[in-house]
């Protein structure tokens, strides 16, 4: 197993990131400038000041040598300015994956070093330095906890993170990514999602030996994801998985919260376990090779979040969204399953806003119309909702449908579909008490309003 070495400016989240990686992929974790401390009996500043810094890059080359010596899989926190030396970088980039941390702003950087307001703890090093910093390809934006699960977003990081030795991966992820040797492929579409396609991921399981200890690692959208969870949740009463989402639906969504399972004849994802993985990577070099609809999917789930998140608006169009737009989006959700993750607090269901209506949607055109197309209707729909219950300005909906309009989103209902007929169908939604269906009401930015409403009363719809 190779090494995971963590490099970037001082304060840039290095160490931290460093330990929780380790404890999440349950492997040995260094601090290449503790260790140097342990080893010299003296700090890092004293190093500097008494024998100048070509000593103590010599010291850390040393300090890196025996690391990358002891071929571990462990994972390293570099030093700031370790792989200057060519030759630490070129043992690095051997021994191991490289990933770069972005740089944050030289406000952050004092906040984090505790240094008075407006003052520059690093001088002008970061600016000299980021040259330097942006020849590496792997760029971790920004990790964060997600309830048991730690998220790491950013780009060209999926395959120094990924363990190869347990993987399940939707098909065309693996052909189009040359994944190596998957321990079992799930094949593409919803149609898969069920017991049978559990059934040979256990099959699999059993052929690879997968025992309690170890990890299973899940490389696709969120059929496979959900799949590879729950087969995970249920193998031995429950092993390990992290998962790497390669659509950005399952990015900002299916990756994280834990929840699993698997469809029956008799609906969707109706037996599933609470199973969080333990790591998800974000990797947004996995959205260059999906279509433009697919994109579009999960647009609507970012404009959900950006309405229950009251999130600054990104710009609009058909490009692909950047590592920290999809950090941000996701870290709604993360917030909020940190805070219930098993769905008991009532807050959870806030990530259900326009997903009544959607759902109904959804069944009663057979679903023809896919999952984001009705969660931009759905969320237009019960933001009407609200407006007729007087928790709305009247402006509100068309407000929201110009901003899914922005990425390609129609929000008009299908022909031949009204409030009235999905009235019916919403009886049927997981979210009632007979009649009474709780909505999670769309009524602003930053204002989704959970509302029991009875849906057998005509006046109240
Ligand atoms: N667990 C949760 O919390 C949660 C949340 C939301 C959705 N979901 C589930 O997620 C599923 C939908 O997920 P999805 O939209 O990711 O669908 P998906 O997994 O079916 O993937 C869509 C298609 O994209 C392909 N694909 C995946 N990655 C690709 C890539 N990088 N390049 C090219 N093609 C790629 C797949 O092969 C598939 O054909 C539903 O089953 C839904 O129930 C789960
Ligand atoms: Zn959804």
């Amino acid at each position: 197993m190779k090494d995971i070495y963590l490099y970037g400016a001082p304060a840039s989240g290095k160490t931290t990131l460093g330990g929780r990686l380790a404890k999440a992929l349950g492997r040995k974790f260094v601090d290449l400038d503790a260790l140097i401390v342990e080893r010299e009996g003296r700090g890092i500043p004293e190093i500097f000041k008494e024998d100048g810094e070509a000593a103590f890059r010599k010291v850390e080359k040393a300090a890196l040598e025996s690391v990358a010596a002891a071929e571990v899989g462990a994972v390293v926190a570099l030093g700031g300015g370790t792989l200057l030396d060519a030759s630490s970088r070129e043992l690095c980039e051997k021994c191991g994956s490289v990933l770069c941390m972005a740089t944050p702003s030289q406000e952050e950087i004092a906040r984090r070093m505790g240094a008075a307001p407006g003052t520059r703890p690093l001088g002008d090093k970061s600016a000299e330095r980021a040259p330097h910093y942006a020849s590496f390809k792997s760029r971790v934006e920004t990790s964060f906890e997600a309830g048991e699960s730690l998220v790491v977003v950013g780009t060209g990081i999926a395959r120094g993170l990924m363990d190869e030795r347990r993987i399940v991966a939707d098909e065309n992820v693996a052909r189009l990514f040359g994944l190596p040797s998957p321990i079992a492929i799930v094949p593409s579409g919803e149609r898969h999602k069920t017991l049978e396609t559990v059934s040979r991921l256990w099959a699999a399981f059993a052929r690879a030996g997968i025992g309690r200890g170890d990890t299973v690692t899940a490389v696709g959208g969120g059929v496979t994801l959900d799949l590879a969870g729950f087969a995970a949740a249920t193998w031995m009463r429950g092993v390990a998985w992290v998962d790497f989402p390669t659509t950005l639906l399952s990015m900002v969504d299916a990756s994280t919260g834990g929840k699993t399972g698997f469809d029956l004849p008799e609906g969707k994802n109706l037996v599933g376990a609470f199973h969080p993985p333990r790591l998800v990577v974000v990797d947004t070099d996995f959205l260059r090779t999906l279509p433009a609809e697919a994109i579009a999917e999960g647009r609507a789930e970012m404009v959900k979040h950006e309405v229950i998140g009251a999130l600054a608006r990104t710009p609009g169009g058909a490009a692909l969204p950047t590592a920290r737009e999809i950090a941000q989006s996701l870290s709604v959700k993360a917030e909020i399953v940190t805070s219930d993750p098993f769905e008991r607090t009532g807050r959870r269901i806030l990530l259900n806003c326009g997903h009544t209506v959607a759902h109904a949607v959804e069944r009663l055109t057979g679903y023809s119309v896919s999952h984001g197309m009705a969660v931009a209707i759905g969320c237009v729909e019960e933001a009407r909702l609200a407006v007729r219950m007087g928790l709305a300005p009247e402006t509100w909906p068309d407000e929201l449908a110009s901003r899914f309009r922005e990425f390609g989103l129609k929000t008009e209902l299908p022909e031949g579909l009204s409030f009235e007929k999905m009235a019916d169908s919403m009886r049927g939604d997981k979210k009632r008490s007979g009649d009474v269906v709780t909505f999670a009401l769309p009524c602003g930015w930053g204002d989704v309003r959970k509302v029991p409403i009875d849906l057998s009363r005509k006046g109240e719809r």
